[in-house]
């Protein structure tokens, strides 16, 4: 089923219900310490492969996480399972402190009160803008007034109010996931699903939408997870982002964090462009071809100040600067033009390189020695390599 109507007035069992037509209502009711989600060690297999490994997630009230990863990682199937739609191997689903699936306990979907948005928006062709959204809040309260009120408050919120009588197909594509988000949105969900929301929209309008749609889910206030492949949406979107690696969560952090300090070499390979290069200690230094910095906390080197071959730093292309100079220690060989910047690549005396991302006042030609070094205010962030021990 493509999105679960969701009927609090009789819950078998499940998380305390929220009143959809109570306008004072919030979401995050539980009180600002208890996740509105958490899973933890969650494992589920299919036909004996294991798709989710042991996944841990926290979703505070109100929070927007952006759930990353390659495809066929296990973002649909984490989705799947919060919601209910998948029961898990191992491992327990919490929504407000409660527990919705575990051993002994397995809520079904239409008591989580989870809201979903897909891919393709999946509304109904043969309902209007307004039956749409009123499906979502159930069938019994037809004609009530506050249940018609809550139509028209989720309607302005994502600004479709002029157009709740148009069909489906008179709509454009990110009106007619404003529509869905509105759909998803009317029964107040105590979690709000998004699962690519936008990747059928053409970029420009994608760019507006998701800026849309970050307002309304914070004004509404909804805790919400947004799965994407795209990074940058996923840098936009996210309070916090979680990376997920091959059915588990590799890092969860703020996206700066993420971007700046990357947990494993997965991380930093998947968010933005990053070069790897070896290091060594110098004292109190880190040192590189490219310049050094204080030596960070670090744990998991033990080894000695020289090379051993097995530190390497990352450094990412906005990081770096560089000018022609005959004592330089780098030569481009590579000028890749990427609209407002140029991207340098720079070959170094090890054998390495790395990417030098600069604006066009800056030209270099391939063959040009440079002096590269780190900008200001830029740290270095070291890994352990496994691969080369
Ligand atoms: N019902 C199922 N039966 C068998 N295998 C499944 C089932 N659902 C998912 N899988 C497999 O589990 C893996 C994870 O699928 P999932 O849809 O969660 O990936 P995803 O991260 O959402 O990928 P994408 O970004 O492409 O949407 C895939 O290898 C998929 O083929
Ligand atoms: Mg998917």
């Amino acid at each position: 089923m493509l999105f679960k109507n969701i009927d609090k007035r009789k819950p078998s069992s499940g998380v305390d219900p929220v009143d959809p037509f109570d306008m004072a209502a919030s979401n995050g009711d539980a009180g600002p310490s208890v996740p509105a989600l958490e899973c933890r060690g969650v494992v589920k297999g299919f036909g004996g492969e294991p798709v989710i490994d042991g996944l841990d997630l926290v979703l505070e009230q109100g929070q927007v996480m952006a759930l990353l990863g390659r495809s066929g990682c296990g973002k649909t199937t984490t989705l799947r399972l919060i919601a209910g739609f998948e029961d898990p191997d191992a491992g327990v689903v919490l929504m407000n402190g409660q527990t919705v699936s575990g051993p002994g306990e397995n809520v079904p979907p239409e008591n989580r009160q989870v809201g979903i948005v897909l891919q393709e928006g999946a509304l109904f062709p043969h309902l209007t803008v307004e039956q749409n959204v009123a499906y979502g809040l159930g069938k019994e309260s037809r004609g009530n007034g506050r249940r018609d009120a809550r139509i028209q408050e989720v309607l302005a919120m994502v600004g479709m109010e002029q157009l709740s009588h148009r069909m489906p197909h008179e709509l454009s594509g990110g009106q007619h996931q404003r529509v869905a988000l509105a759909r998803a949105l009317a029964p107040r969900p105590r979690v709000l699903l998004l699962d690519e929301p936008f990747s059928n929209l053409d970029p420009r309008l994608r760019e507006q939408v998701r800026k849309d749609v970050l307002e309304i889910l914070k004004d509404s206030g909804v805790s919400a997870i947004f799965v994407t492949h795209d990074q940058e949406e996923a840098l936009f979107m996210g309070d916090v982002i979680a990376v997920m690696n091959q059915g588990a969560v590799e890092q969860v952090g703020q996206p700066e964090e993420i971007f700046h300090h990357p947990a494993t070499r997965f991380v930093a390979e998947f968010i933005g462009l990053a070069d790897f290069i070896p290091a060594w200690r110098d004292g109190d230094h880190l040192v590189t071809e490219v310049g050094s910095t204080e030596w960070p906390a670090f744990d998991g080197y033990e080894g000695s100040d020289g090379i051993d071959g097995r530190l390497e730093v990352m450094v990412r292309p906005d990081c770096l600067m560089c000018h022609a100079s005959q004592q330089g220690q780098g030569v481009i060989t590579r000028r890749e033009f990427r609209g407002p910047f140029n991207l340098y690549h720079v070959s170094l005396p090890s054998g390495h390189a790395v990417r030098c991302l600069l604006s066009h006042t800056e030209n270099f030609s391939v063959g040009t020695t440079v002096s590269v070094g780190l900008r200001n205010g830029h740290a270095l962030t070291p890994f352990i390599n496994d691969r080369a021990a």
